[in-house]
């Protein structure tokens, strides 16, 4: 089921809806096909910002205790389960449960899947790679962030591609400062991906995020400009979120309306963090409690 005759993936099945308590607020969405119309902007008072980094800190946590997880046999489905239930016993709502219909509360994306992989009844193997995006709600405002995990061992060049992943992430977060334009992080992280001949995914990017899931904003991974051009100001929040391939930047979507992959089934990596422009720099919102 969850692996074709050549280890590419296919849509397994998804268990049933998970429930979150009466008493955690939802974010206004869930049970609509589409989030309202977000009119607010990008840039937060600090007191705004600390809920974001609460929000951020509940997902961080919970993207490390659910890799502790993970291991050769385990499914994405039970995964999900971790992430979902972590989020919730830390009095938030897992952002991406009944967004635009998403149906689990963590995306799990394996080997070829770019994104939004819907997590189901897939057996995570040795050698196989896998990304797990979790945003958290608490308090008015979404926290979002991802990182993917190897198996057990993987190939050198599946490793280096996650380690360089995180790298370019990295780069781009370092390329972050107050009256730059936006499109300076893309090219950032497209010219480190480039040495290295990898794809960089150009239709799926970083985004406005805090009061919002996704604001509107758009932070391109790829070299965009002159297009892109909004100036970062202290206290704009954001999320950076590459996907670097093996091999092209184009893509499939499956018929579940979610799931992307690479459309020559290359590997592909993605590492995300939520960050504030402060006036040195950025600051990641996304940093796991210690000792979580
Ligand atoms: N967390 C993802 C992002 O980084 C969005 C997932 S949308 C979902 O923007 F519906 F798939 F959850
Ligand atoms: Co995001
Ligand atoms: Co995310």
């Amino acid at each position: 089921m969850p692996k074709d005759s050549n280890g590419h993936l296919i849509p397994g099945s998804v268990s049933p809806r998970r429930t979150v308590p009466a008493s955690i607020t939802k974010p206004e969405y869930v049970g609509r096909p589409a989030p309202a119309k977000f009119t607010g902007g990008d840039v937060y008072a600090p007191e705004q910002v600390e809920l974001i980094r609460e929000s951020g800190r509940i997902a961080a946590s919970a993207i490390e205790y659910v890799a502790a997880h993970i291991r050769p046999g385990v499914t994405t489905e039970e995964l999900d389960r971790l992430g979902h239930e972590y989020v919730v016993e830390h009095g938030a709502y897992p952002s991406c449960l009944g967004y635009r219909g998403f149906p689990k509360s963590v995306c799990t994306s394996v080997n070829e899947v770019v994104c939004h992989g819907i997590p189901d009844d897939t057996v995570l193997d040795e050698g196989d790679i896998v990304n797990l995006d979790i945003t958290a709600f608490k308090n008015g405002f979404h926290g979002d962030t991802n990182r993917t995990f190897i198996v057990g061992n993987a190939s050198q060049e599946v490793t280096d591609l996650v380690s360089r992943t995180e790298e370019a992430l990295a780069r781009g977060i370092k390329a972050v400062a107050p009256g730059r334009q936006v499109n300076v992080i893309g090219r950032t992280i497209e010219s480190y991906a480039r040495r290295f001949g990898y794809g960089v995914v150009r239709d799926f990017t970083g985004h406005g995020v805090g009061a919002a899931f996704h604001s509107g904003l758009i932070i391109p991974h790829y070299d965009s400009a002159p297009e892109f051009d909004t100036v970062m100001e202290v206290g704009m929040v954001f999320t950076i979120e590459p996907m670097l391939t093996l091999g092209t930047h184009e893509w499939d979507m499956w018929s579940d309306d979610w799931t992307v992959t690479t459309k020559d089934k290359s590997i592909t990596a993605q590492f995300e963090h939520t960050i504030v422009v402060t006036e040195r720099g950025a600051e990641i919102l996304t940093l796991p409690a210690e000792g979580a």
